[in-house]
């Protein structure tokens, strides 16, 4: 979340100067984006699209949303129930059928379907399609996992986070749709935000909560256009983003994990509230829209509230259906969950805004807070975290993938007045919760012949961590545990946006942050994209690719303003087996060393 509090209103962040045209502009966008989900459910029984999910062995989750009428319309609670025939094949052309079925869709879920195929064969492409009321939908391709005992495969996933629709254009998700070379996408979290439309008038605190540069307003809008509160705002949101035509092509070509992070519910979330919902009983709930009187906007109760988003999240993604907490109900859902490949490696998914402590400042009385150490305060809940330290140091595999979402190596903040000796950067991330941190280094130093490895999202921006037992004596000590990439923002503000625009602030900050946190191997805030993973016996290797406009990553224009911008590749970190560090840059991905069986 660092750069996530863009807009809040109590976060208030630098933003452009708004014009009176522009929020004319604005006002006339709003109709247009509301044009964008009715235009889409209207364009056929399937506009949404199609997605599959959560691959093993031999099982597959496929997804779509089904429009039986006009009227359907997401969110809308408006439809008749509807019979929805899918088909599962071995072949693009469906000649080779291998399993068939029919679902019903109707308002309860919001018309959308899920089903789980079971029985597959592993590590093998299957095509996918629905029909509804004599239309079909878009053929999906998907694939089970590289996961047979004895057998040795390649391992390659594309790992992403934070894409924010008013942030640009998806270009990434164009360009992971083009890759053939996939067994799956890792979306790590934020894969929508819940702020409105409303641009920030300077001088006017408390005044807008759009994210995003001005240049988008009235091309690339939220609907609804204000922050998603209510089921069917979460609802409309959702479809929203689903009418994106990358988006639609990246899960129409690969299977996707997916798990969430703050903003598929509200910024900064944590067990009991979060710093973007304002109770009832708040005090600090006065909000001035433009053109609307000022107020009061209370937005209810917070576990309702949470478990309306989650509501939403789980009709639309592509998603098991998560376990209820069994032996502590009120721990709510189990979403966490792992993924074998063979004796090659195991990824953990965790999940840590349910149940995580609330946040707490870095310092406090001009000294650090001493609650940043509190074994009491959690991210992950205490049951999670043993079924995590325990995957870790089981050795069942070479390497133990954990798909996370806040960066998880320490990361000091750079010296500067005012900045203590010791000082965190971030309390939102696993800084703020240092036991945690402490135990999870711990059960790495323990993993023996597993070799754990991070994968983070959320700070819109690329990193190569080592993971450091003794900051203070790293790296002269030698000893680390483990590494840490993190991806790129898809959309969101990263260094760049957030230091007025300006490259080479950029540029100078993340030097800086590398000169004072010396594990950290690579660091990159100017570009937007994804991160490919590839895993062998030997190395995991990290290939970062940034969308570009004319080739430029972002350091004389803003790529994520130009529909017509490509991805292009920047550079490669690896870790080789045993080391338990980064190394590199290296030469970019050749072929996998094998391919997924089809019928073809
Ligand atoms: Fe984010």
């Amino acid at each position: 979340m660092a750069f996530d509090a863009p807009l809040s209103r109590r976060t208030l962040l630098k933003g452009g100067a708004v014009t009176a045209a522009a929020l004319t502009f604005g006002g006339l966008s709003a109709e247009a984006a509301r044009a964008a989900v009715a235009e889409t459910a209207r364009s056929g029984a399937f506009g949404f699209g199609v997605a599959s999910g959560d691959p093993t062995a031999t099982e597959l989750l496929l997804w779509t949303r089904v429009t039986p009428t006009p009227d359907a319309l997401p969110g809308s609670g408006r439809g008749p129930a509807v019979e929805v025939r899918w088909e599962l094949a071995a072949d693009e052309a469906f000649t080779r059928i291998v399993r068939t079925g029919r679902v019903t869709a109707d308002v309860s879920r919001d018309h959308t379907v899920k089903v789980v195929v079971s029985r597959l064969t592993p590590y093998t492409r299957y095509w996918y399609r629905f029909t509804s009321g004599g239309q079909t939908s878009p053929v999906g391709r998907t694939q089970t996992a590289p996961d047979e005992a004895g057998q040795l495969h390649a391992l390659r996933m594309a790992f992403v986070s934070c894409s924010n629709w008013t942030g640009g254009f998806f270009t990434a998700y164009r360009g992971i749709a083009a890759r053939d070379d996939l067994d799956f996408v890792l979306h790590l979290g934020d894969y929508l935000y819940e702020y409105g439309n409303d641009p920030r008038i300077a001088g006017v605190a408390g005044s807008g909560d759009r994210y995003g540069p001005n240049a988008l307003i009235g091309i690339r809008d939220h609907e609804p256009a204000t922050e998603m509160v209510s089921l069917a705002d979460y609802r409309v949101r959702h479809a929203l983003y689903k009418t994106d035509p990358d988006l639609q092509a990246s899960h129409r070509q690969h299977p996707w994990i997916v798990v969430f992070d703050d903003h598929e519910i509200t910024n900064d979330a944590y067990a009991t509230g979060a710093e973007n919902h304002e109770r009832d009983d708040d005090p600090d709930t006065a909000y001035t829209e433009p053109g609307k009187p000022a107020g009061i906007r209370p937005e209810g109760d917070f576990l309702a509230r949470r478990e309306r988003a989650f509501r939403a999240y789980l009709e639309w993604m592509p998603i098991r259906e998560p376990a209820q907490w069994q032996p502590q109900p009120s721990q709510g859902r189990q979403f966490f969950r792992r993924f074998g490949f063979g004796d090659l490696a195991e990824l953990s998914v965790v999940e840590t805004r349910q149940n995580r402590a609330e946040q707490v400042p870095a310092t406090v009385g001009g000294a650090l807070n001493p609650a940043l150490t509190d074994a009491r305060r959690h991210l992950p809940e205490t049951q999670q975290m043993t079924w995590l330290t325990r995957g870790i140091t089981a050795e069942k595999t070479a390497w133990h993938l954990v798909g996370n979402q806040t960066v998880f190596a320490r990361v000091f903040a750079v010296p500067r007045a005012g900045v203590l000796g010791g000082q965190v950067f971030n309390t939102d991330q696993w800084d703020g919760y240092q036991a945690d941190q402490r135990t999870l280094l711990d059960a790495m130093a323990a993993s023996g012949g597993t070799d754990p490895v991070v994968l983070t999202g959320d700070i819109h921006s690329s990193w190569a961590n080592d993971l450091p037992t003794d900051w203070a004596r790293y790296p002269a000590d030698g000893n680390s545990v483990g590494v840490e990439f993190v991806c790129p923002s898809i959309t969101s503000n990263g260094f760049k946006e957030s230091l007025g625009n300006s490259a080479a602030a950029a540029t100078a900050t993340t030097a800086a942050f590398q000169a004072t946190n010396p594990w950290v191997r690579y660091l990159e805030g100017i570009g937007h994209g994804f991160t490919v993973l590839d895993v062998t016996p030997e190395r995991v290797q990290a290939d970062f690719w940034f969308i570009r406009s004319n080739g430029d990553k972002g350091l004389a224009v803003d790529p994520r303003l130009d529909p017509q911008a490509t991805v292009g590749y920047e550079t490669s970190y690896v870790s080789v087996k045993g080391s338990r560090k980064v190394s590199g840059p290296v030469g970019r991905l050749g072929a996998r060393s094998d391919q997924p069986r089809t019928a073809r």
